[in-house]
């Protein structure tokens, strides 16, 4: 089984940025978690941040019948990139959006999220745990052990 994990911009800042907000982890934190969460569950885990929204698109696309399912935090690209989305609608994987905040209970213009509308789940506000819960949630469902 192989997942790809993909974060946007602004989640490299990770313990730099608003920890009020997405706590002093770090980025580095981030990547030895999901990484450790792959060798637990004796899962293929591919790791890639971009601050370029066409960066995005384009490891979504080379994903197409390399990966079985995505994990995604777009960061502020949620709120605005239908690329994105129609990135996600195209290759056609299974795929969990995580956001590190509960974004429902922030800013009006977080409350779009375009990537959703390709999404199979939503974790948000549960912090780093959050790409470990994704992960979980896309090996039960690519085992057939819980449905859509
Ligand atoms: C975020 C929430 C977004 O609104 C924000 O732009 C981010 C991070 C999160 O993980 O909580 O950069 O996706």
């Amino acid at each position: 089984m192989k997942i790809l994990v993909l974060n946007g911009p602004n989640i490299n800042m990770l313990g730099i940025r608003e920890p009020g907000i997405y706590g002093k982890s770090t980025f580095a934190d981030l990547l030895a978690l999901i990484e450790q969460t792959a060798k637990d569950e004796g899962i293929e885990i591919e790791q890639y941040q971009s601050n370029h929204e066409g960066c995005l698109v384009d490891k979504i696309q080379e994903a197409y019948g390399k990966f079985d399912g995505i994990v995604i935090n777009p960061a502020a690209y949620t709120h605005t990139s239908i690329a994105i989305l129609d990135a996600l609608k195209a290759v056609g994987i299974p795929a969990v959006e995580v956001h590190i905040s509960d974004v429902s209970q922030r800013e009006d213009f977080r409350q779009v999220s375009y990537a959703r509308l390709a999404c199979c789940k939503t974790i948000m506000g549960h912090g780093l745990e959050g790409y470990r819960e994704a992960i979980l949630y896309l090996k039960a469902l690519l085992e057939g052990i819980i449905g859509l």
